[in-house]
């Protein structure tokens, strides 16, 4: 077997992150010797933008739309607005490809020090409504520059968006032990949008009558993440709101450098991408001194959708025997680099 997979390295750390995981899959194909990977690298980052005024060459996508996935570190530069870069690039990969459902999974890797008290207990999977709601792109300006300017963000709930993404979620808790999914929105102060999706999920929740559900104000779900963590699985929130509580989820874990983010097509008419969830980290890109456990995991999930289902369990067993070891970057309070912690899981996966 062949996997043709596309490889968007991006901006800052996503160059670092992404060389290293292309490292640990290489690692693992020589190891299984069943499948091999054939990885094409793409350029587009904000580096081309400032020099050819596109993230996207003309063509790019019916390019990319041939590949079985897409590997994709971060985009983000401080010589070009966030709001750009995120449309030009991330954005108009998801939307272009219908990559509906962003799967997060947040959960305390052995020898990982979270900050939280009971965070062992943390198992969950955030499933993200990644094509509409809040990041629709509706909206405008009036009157710019003036003191009556008026901005609009309108988030746009389709019937068929919600219900597609509910379906996926409770696919998703079925198909887990606990088999929980909790639903988060914000329909007290939102009534039209919000309160549509509160309807479709029960709607839906009829089909899945052995998944055990339940409701939260996104406000309120934020404290029962810290106060009481063992009470949730899946979760299942708008683009907007889960983007936000993934954050919340991957720094209760232990840090943002370790959590993995798929954006996935489920009907596969188009290639799913799969990316850590930080971003390009002006703070640290450039110092080798990033954290890549995030793009190991997300390899892992990347595997998983290949079908590779033995390499990805694999590299997950390499993932936890790594931080289990100690051997941990800056984040996580120790001192290694992005290169020693490469090194040492692909020894680690060559000796296995
Ligand atoms: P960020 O995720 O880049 O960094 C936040 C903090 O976490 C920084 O202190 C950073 O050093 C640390 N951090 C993140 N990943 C790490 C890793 N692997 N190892 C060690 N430490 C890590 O978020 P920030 O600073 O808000 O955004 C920076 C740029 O990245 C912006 O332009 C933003 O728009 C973009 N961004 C892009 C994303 C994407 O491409 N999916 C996601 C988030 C932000
Ligand atoms: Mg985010």
């Amino acid at each position: 077997r062949s996997h043709r997979v596309a490889v968007i390295p991006g901006d800052g750390i996503g160059l670092e992150v992404i060389e290293a995981g292309k490292k640990v899959l290489e690692a693992l194909a020589q190891k299984s010797g069943d499948f091999t990977f054939q990885f094409e690298d793409f350029d587009w980052s904000s580096q081309r933008y400032l020099e050819k005024g596109e993230y996207i060459p003309e063509g790019g996508l019916e390019k990319l739309a041939k590949f079985d996935a897409i590997y994709f570190g971060a985009v983000g530069s401080q010589d070009v607005p966030d709001h750009v870069s995120l449309w030009e690039l991330r954005l108009a990969i998801c939307q272009g490809f219908d990559q509906y459902a962003n799967v997060r999974p947040a959960r305390v890797l052995p020898g990982v020090n979270s900050r939280l008290k009971g965070a062992e207990e943390i198992d969950w999977v955030i499933v993200r409504e990644n094509s509409e709601g809040e990041y629709s792109g509706n909206g405008g300006r009036v009157h710019q520059g003036h003191a009556e300017e008026v901005g609009t963000e309108v988030s746009v709930f389709t019937r068929k968006g919600i219900e597609r993404i509910h379906r996926f979620a409770f696919e998703l808790a079925q198909s887990r032990p606990c088999k929980k999914l909790t639903l988060v929105t914000k329909s007290n102060a939102q009534r039209h949008g919000m309160v549509l999706w509160d309807e479709v999920f029960f709607e839906v929740a009829k089909e899945f009558p052995d998944v055990d559900i339940d409701r939260e104000l996104v406000d309120a779900v934020t404290t029962r993440m810290v106060l009481k963590p063992e009470t949730m699985d899946v979760i299942v929130a708008t683009n907007l709101h889960a983007d936000i509580l993934s954050d919340l989820a991957a720094a209760l874990s232990g840090s943002l450098g370790i959590a993995p983010t798929a954006n996935l097509n489920p009907e596969k008419t188009f290639p799913s991408m799969f990316e850590p969830i930080h971003g390009s980290a002006f703070d640290i890109a450039g110092k080798g001194i990033a954290n890549p456990v995030g793009s190991f995991w997300t390899a892992a999930m990347l595997l998983d959708h290949l079908g590779e289902t033995t390499a990805s369990e694999r590299l997950m067993a390499a993932i936890e025997r790594l931080t289990a070891s100690g051997l941990q970057t800056k984040d996580l309070g120790g001192s290694a680099t992005t290169r020693d912690v490469t090194q040492a899981i692909c020894s680690d996966i060559e000796q296995q």
